[in-house]
């Protein structure tokens, strides 16, 4: 850096720009406890809503009876699925072209299922009166996983489908077969496994809920819920509801976490809508906590099979993969409309591989729709996991240190843009040497002499590795669309004439600190101070058109947005300056927060100046105000890469394993806020522990859902979660994002799971175990080792 570059740098950081550690500007209300969240608003005349669920995974209904919930005091409405059938509700579109049940009609599906749902003064009296409702149920065989559903005589679940012989959703290919099958004739290794990464939820603090306010005078409807993508459920209630888009309002307040489980549409927030129309008053839904995990947006439940053709030097020659996804009754994944299993084929995208071909099959299942993306940008966890797991089992058959192999397979830096064996274009990255920062943190090379002095012992030391490479931002709009609707953003930037600003955008925080980071971009491309611009998101009537924000791709897209509308507004300052310095355009200079005449640098205006010229001074022609709004369609999806590194010590006496040392090495291009960046690093690598070690959500035999309470599900708290050491010294620059930056929320939810795992197996090298799946519980470990063998699927549920 030279001087002056270091003295823009300081500049910048003293205006909360680029690079700044600013502190969160949304953390003051949330620590004072003056966030407002959906179940913050209260209206005048409100009522409450509850949803009767289904007690059984796969039952016919015969009758429903709510006459005793109608006749108690307090209850303003009854809703059923007959009900919803008259308004054409009871059914609705899901985000992958399949329907899903509002309130159930003629079968529940699920266990947790909606059947019916109560309006009443309070929430109480509504649960009161949903315990009245008496629904007839004729039982039928549950299905609990792919195979049951995939057998001949298994009963159709989705018999409400035309033409739907079978339980199975889709078959989807995706790369070259023949390709592929000639790279295996050529193999002198064939490496090969199966996984099985289980059911697990994205379980956010906060449940989903509604507050819906339809005002018969005006024809206008309100509803503030938890939703990560306002303006595509305005545009659903427009479609489902048959409601004109512009008397919709959808405002998402505070959100406390998302993660994927407040994108779909869900039947409560439907039924909250249609209770607020027949009753003209506002209604809420809030969901409780056993609601959300059993019956809202899993991720997962996914098994994956896989072989790899290696030639003895190493080299990977190609890769076949299989997936059978459980996606539950209902194929209401959020993807896009193009890939079936998501994004699946990103699996190996960080590889120099020749040939590979994946094959995807979806089934139904009686459980509760399933799929969506975890804190995941639509199936890439799996795709990392799986890639990163077969990865250690190819270099063990080949005998082959675990660094090595990858760093002779990887994409080397000389090599981008890079076509990926599945087809996706990626542009940038130092793969070997985020590896080589993190061995050396690690202090690899003594590790592995630490273990063997240990093993001779008999203490049993692992280390695992994981690397991923993620597509994050969706679209462009030329590939990627939801239901139709092409993936872009926006965001609309409005310059006060005393220099203050407001910023909206089409995305939606959801604690990632976008209040923050947005700011950070305007203060980087303008030199407004960051603290003079306010950040709003999530009310479609004042923000700008978006796809909210999920699968990391808020900075890619609307981060970008915010450059670009920020670069239109510094056009229009520049000629506003030329002006004011009477002086032409092209004999002006720019610098942070300055224009500058080229030939005499001490005249200047500064940009607050030229905001004021802009209601106060403006050239004759010109139109005054200093606003503008920018739609950013990415040219490409943007790739952060990371290394993640675990050493573990298994106990062999009982299984149980601890982590000694996790590294982290994330290139996620440049940082807008360094220290929110290193938040997002830890809250992931704390969910993919989580996931390694603690977490799943299985069924039994009768299709009862085991984990739909904080007792079963575990969440790791600060007394289990391991520290990490953060290594941010590899920036590779997004060579299409205006500001360098690539997407990072979820990078370590991602490919954290499977160094844990690794580490674990590593631990237990020459033992014969090839694979235990997540999640890593004790027994898993302790039976593996004592027996010698692979532990594989789901644990299985205690019958006592
Ligand atoms: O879409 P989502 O906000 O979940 O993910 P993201 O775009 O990866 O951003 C998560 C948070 O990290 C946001 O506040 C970003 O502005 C911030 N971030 C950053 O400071 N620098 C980056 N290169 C990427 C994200």
């Amino acid at each position: 850096m030279t001087t002056t570059d270091e003295s823009r740098a300081l500049d910048e950081i003293k205006i909360g720009g680029l690079g700044s550690s600013r502190k969160r500007v949304e953390d003051d209300r949330f620590i004072r406890g003056k966030g407002n969240y959906t179940d913050d608003i209260v209206l005048p005349g409100m009522l409450h809503m509850e949803i009767l669920r289904s007690p059984l995974p796969h039952a016919r209904i015969k009758s429903i009876d709510a006459s005793r919930a109608w006749a108690l005091p307090g209850v303003h409405l009854v809703l059923t699925g007959e009900m919803m059938a008259t308004r054409n509700l009871a059914w609705m579109p899901t985000l992958s072209y399949d329907t899903q049940a509002v309130l159930a009609t003629d079968k529940v599906r699920f266990q947790g299922q909606e059947v019916a749902c109560v309006i009443a003064d309070d929430p109480y009296i509504a649960k009161d009166a949903c315990e009245l409702i008496e629904v007839d149920y004729e039982p039928l065989p549950p299905i609990v996983n792919p195979w049951q559903g995939l057998a001949e005589d298994a009963p159709i679940i989705r018999d409400d489908k035309t033409g739907q012989d079978s339980n199975v959703i889709y078959l989807w290919e995706v790369g070259d077969q023949a390709g592929t099958d000639r790279a295996f004739e050529q193999a002198d290794v064939v490496s090969k496994l199966e996984l099985h990464y289980p059911r697990s939820h994205p379980s956010p603090i906060e449940c989903c809920g509604s507050v819906a306010d339809f005002n018969r005078a005006t024809s206008k409807l309100t509803v503030y819920m938890t939703t990560q993508a306002p303006h595509i459920i305005r545009a659903a209630v427009a479609m489902v509801a048959e409601l004109p888009e512009h008397m919709i309002r959808i405002v998402s307040p505070d959100i406390g976490g998302g993660f994927g489980n407040k994108v779909p549409v869900y039947p409560g927030y439907v039924c909250s809508i249609l209770a607020s129309i027949l009753l003209e008053r506002p209604v809420k839904w809030i969901e409780d906590k056993t609601g959300n995990l059993i019956s809202t947006g899993f991720a997962r439940d996914i098994y994956l099979r896989g072989e790899m053709a290696l030639r003895k030097d190493g080299k990977i020659l190609g890769v076949r993969m299989h997936t059978d996804a459980d996606h539950g009754a209902f194929f209401s994944d959020a993807q896009p409309s193009k890939f079936k299993i998501g994004l699946m084929h990103s699996a190996f995208a960080a590889y120099d591989i020749p040939a590979a071909h994946l094959t995807a099959r979806g089934v139904y299942t009686n459980k509760a729709p399933g799929g969506v993306a975890y804190r995941c940008s639509f199936r890439v966890t799996e795709a990392m996991f799986f890639q990163e797991r077969m990865v250690q089992a190819a270099a063990d058959d080949l005998g082959m240190d675990q660094a090595a192999f990858r760093r002779m397979n990887f994409v080397r830096d000389d090599d981008f843009p890079h076509r990926t064996p599945f087809g996706f274009l990626t542009d940038s990255g130092q793969y070997a040497k985020c590896l080589d920062v993190g061995l050396k943190a690690i202090d690899y090379e003594n590790f592995r002499i630490e273990q063997a002095q240990a093993r001779k012992q008999g203490r049993l030391l692992g280390l695992g590795i994981s690397t991923m490479t993620e597509p994050l931002g969706a679209g462009n709009s030329r590939e990627y669309d939801i239901l139709g609707i092409k993936m872009f953003d926006s965001a609309d930037l409005k310059v006060h004439m005393t220099g203050k600003a407001i910023l909206r955008t089409g995305a939606k925080t959801q604690g990632q600190g976008h209040e923050t980071t947005w700011a950070q971009i305007v203060a980087h491309e303008l030199g407004i101070p960051a603290d003079d611009v306010v950040v709003e998101e999530g009310d479609t009537d004042t923000a700008p058109f978006g796809m909210g924000t999920y699968a990391s791709r808020s900075t890619p897209v609307a981060g970008a947005a915010v450059a670009m509308v920020a670069r239109k507004i510094r056009a229009k300052a520049r000629k506003l300056a030329a002006h004011l310095l009477e002086v032409s355009e092209e004999d002006i200079e720019w610098e942070l927060g300055r224009f500058y005449v080229r030939s005499a640098p001490a005249r200047g205006v500064s940009i607050q100046e030229c905001a004021m010229a802009a209601y106060s001074n403006m050239p004759d022609g010109m139109e005054p105000g200093l606003e503008n709004t920018a739609y950013y369609d990415p040219p490409n999806l943007t790739w952060p890469f990371a290394v993640y590194i675990v050493t573990v010590e298994v106990d062999k006496e009982t299984g149980v394993w601890d982590v000694l040392r996790m590294v982290a090495v994330d290139d996620c291009g440049v940082r807008i806020n360094p220290m929110i960046v290193e938040g997002q690093i830890m809250g992931g690598l704390t969910e993919a522990y989580a996931m390694a070690s603690m977490q799943f959500i299985t069924f039994d035999a009768e299709g009862n859902c085991v984990g739909s309470n904080y007792m079963d599900y575990l969440l790791p708290s600060a007394w289990e979660t391991p520290g990490y050491e953060l290594h941010s010294e590899v920036v590779t620059p997004c060579p299409h994002h205006p500001i360098g930056a690539k997407g990072i929320g979820e990078c370590a939810a991602v490919g954290g799971p499977a160094a844990f795992v690794n580490a674990v197996m590593d631990a237990l090298g020459g033992t014969g175990v090839r694979n235990i799946d997540m999640p890593v519980l004790p027994d898993r470990v302790w039976e593996a080792l004592t027996y010698h063998r692979d532990v594989s699927g789901a644990p299985p549920i205690r019958q006592d």
